[in-house]
């Protein structure tokens, strides 16, 4: 497990602001040092603070959002307008408060009934990011959340997308959530140049401990899988925190 920094912070308020920070300062940089940031945002409701952070007026001003381009890390089976929409999130949170150009907003069409056309869709689009190893496209930045059993993104555990290092992004169908969902893989998000993982709440404690010191390097779930070249970041409450040291 790749841990370059891991921060605690006492509430989901400190945690988001600190991230939002981090955010700020890593697209200022990317725009100094390239001219455009990419960065893929992660889904579920803990990014939700941070996001609206990011969207009020002052920090916003911050960013030069039209040299921005927005991906998802993964997205459920709903229409963009469903409040379980990880897209539909995002643009309640931030994406409608900032001005990100429309055509730099990459949705993953998880409506769509054919889960694997939709995934080969956005494969495409990923395609409009600069290549690095082996032509995998490379983010400036992909934010992740992490479940109770392990999964970040739709990479849950015995599933097939955890084995597939040819895809960029995946259609990966849950059992325990009886539904597909959209992801992308493996080697897209260990080719991100950073990963920022937001982690809240005494139900994420346990998984915390397990995942940083509790399996004696095996890799029993799917975010151990996570070994980027580039740098991780955790940002953690102190209840999801509660049983590292
Ligand atoms: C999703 C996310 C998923 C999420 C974790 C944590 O679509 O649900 O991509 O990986 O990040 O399940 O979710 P919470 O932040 O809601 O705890």
């Amino acid at each position: 497990m790749a841990i370059n920094g891991v921060q605690v912070f006492d509430n989901i308020d400190g945690l988001s602001g600190a991230a939002a920070e981090f955010f700020v300062t890593r697209v200022r940089q990317a725009l100094t040092r390239r001219g455009m940031f990419s960065v893929a945002l992660a889904g579920g409701n803990t990014p939700r603070r941070m996001y609206e952070l990011l969207a009020d007026k002052k920090m916003a001003s911050r960013i030069d959002w039209r040299r921005v381009c927005i991906f998802f890390g993964d997205e459920r089976s709903v229409p963009p307008d469903d409040p379980q929409s990880n897209y539909h999130m995002a643009c309640e949170a931030l994406l409608n408060h900032v001005g990100v150009p429309k055509p730099q907003i990459f949705r993953m069409h998880g409506e769509w009934d054919d889960s694997k056309a939709a995934a080969r869709d956005y494969a495409e689009h990923l395609e409009e990011l600069p290549p690095s190893l082996a032509g995998v496209p490379e983010f400036d930045l992909i934010l992740l959340g992490l479940g109770d059993d392990g999964h970040t993104a739709s990479l849950f555990p015995d599933t097939d997308i955890l084995n597939n290092t040819q895809d960029r992004v995946a259609a990966v169908f849950v059992d325990k959530l009886n539904t597909w969902r959209l992801s992308l893989t493996l080697p897209v998000l260990n080719n991100a140049r950073e990963l920022m993982f937001l982690v809240a709440g005494e139900s994420k404690s346990e998984i915390m401990r397990k995942v940083l010191v509790g399996t004696n390097g095996s890799k029993q779930y799917p975010v151990q899988l996570i070994e980027p070249r580039g740098t991780v970041h955790w940002f953690l409450d102190s209840a999801a925190a509660n049983r590292i040291t």
